[in-house]
């Protein structure tokens, strides 16, 4: 496994596709390294063919969507790192109660222009960063509602570069779960419900109120950094272990919300794995609880 082009792609995607990309700007935390090459596919059909040509060859691709939820290693990734950020990936339809957005959607524009056309489903996912396809793959959400309980269908672009429809029971939404795995979420239908544009806003703004009272939102993160373990907060255990406030380097447990991790200037992916270790082995011994990872890490 290579993460060099073979040079016969060159002139099929020239001018979409750079070499040696910093990705830390493109996350939310703001730090790791770069990819070996990163790809912007101009619409659906020249995204499936680097797809197969990729498979084919065994070259290693990942979408990077909003970087909302990613830790990128210092040492960068090899490979194609894809974004779905050209017009045909960031579309939003509107027909009648149900909604189509392309993957490469900012979720955050999805869920305010919902609720001001009185859209009623989505307002839980207020103030929850990121792309449609990376929400639906991890089913993102919180204490109001995730967004898998509005997928209606989802159109994925597999590792063949062939594209096949899943209703929601093939979507299999768990807590932070969906089949999706490898394959790129091209678009989805949602089904919301008509309702008074009002009434959804008032909602939309509770909710996001009640997050910025008790999450960093200002602060470099990457929002919840482990899973809830079944019937518990990880956010509790860590803070009942009494681990607010402490570092590794310059990434420290938040003070607002101990279950993130915000990082000061000079912080390295690594001074953040080494907490997450730390905070992991501390709720094993103390709680004998497994934490396991929200973020995902490259
Ligand atoms: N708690 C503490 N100390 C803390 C944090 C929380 O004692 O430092 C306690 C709270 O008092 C509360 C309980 O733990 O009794 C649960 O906390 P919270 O209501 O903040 O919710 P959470 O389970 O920690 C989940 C999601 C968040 C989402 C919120 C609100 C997970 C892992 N986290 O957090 O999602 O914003 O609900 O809806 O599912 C994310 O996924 O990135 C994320 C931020």
């Amino acid at each position: 496994m290579s993460g060099r082009l073979p040079t016969n792609w060159f002139n099929e995607f020239v001018g979409r596709i750079e070499h040696e990309v910093p990705l830390a700007p493109m996350t939310w935390f703001k730090l790791g390294g770069r990819a070996r090459h990163v790809y912007r596919p101009a619409d659906e059909t020249q995204l499936a063919r680097m797809i197969g040509y990729a498979h084919d060859d065994d070259v290693p691709t990942r979408v990077l969507g909003g970087g909302a939820n990613v830790l990128i290693r210092d040492d960068g990734v090899d490979g194609i790192v894809i974004r779905l950020d050209e017009p045909p990936f960031r579309k939003i339809e509107f027909r009648d109660d149900r909604v189509i957005a392309a993957g490469g959607t900012d979720l955050m524009r999805l869920t305010l222009e919902c609720a001001r056309r009185g859209l009623s489903g989505l307002e839980c996912m207020a103030g929850i960063p990121g792309t449609v396809g990376g929400a639906i793959r991890m089913n993102a959400g919180g204490r109001f509602g995730d967004i898998g309980e509005v997928v209606a269908t989802a159109r994925l672009l597999n590792l063949e570069g062939k594209i096949e429809t899943l209703n929601a029971e093939q979507l299999g939404f768990a807590y932070r779960h969906s089949n999706v795995g490898q394959r790129i979420v091209l678009s989805a239908e949602l089904q919301l419900r008509q309702d008074d544009p009002e009434s959804v806003m008032d909602r939309y703004n509770e909710i996001w109120e009640s997050k910025k009272s008790s999450q960093p939102m200002g602060a470099n993160s990457a929002g919840c950094i482990f899973k809830n373990p079944p019937g518990d907060s990880a956010g509790r255990l860590i803070d009942q272990a009494g681990m607010k406030g402490d570092s590794v380097g310059e990434a420290e447990v938040s003070r607002d919300h101990a279950n993130f991790i915000v990082t000061r200037k000079n912080a390295t992916a690594r001074d953040v794995i080494r907490l997450v270790e730390r905070i992991r082995q501390t709720v094993r011994r103390k709680f004998d609880v497994e934490l396991e990872t929200e973020i995902d890490i490259w």
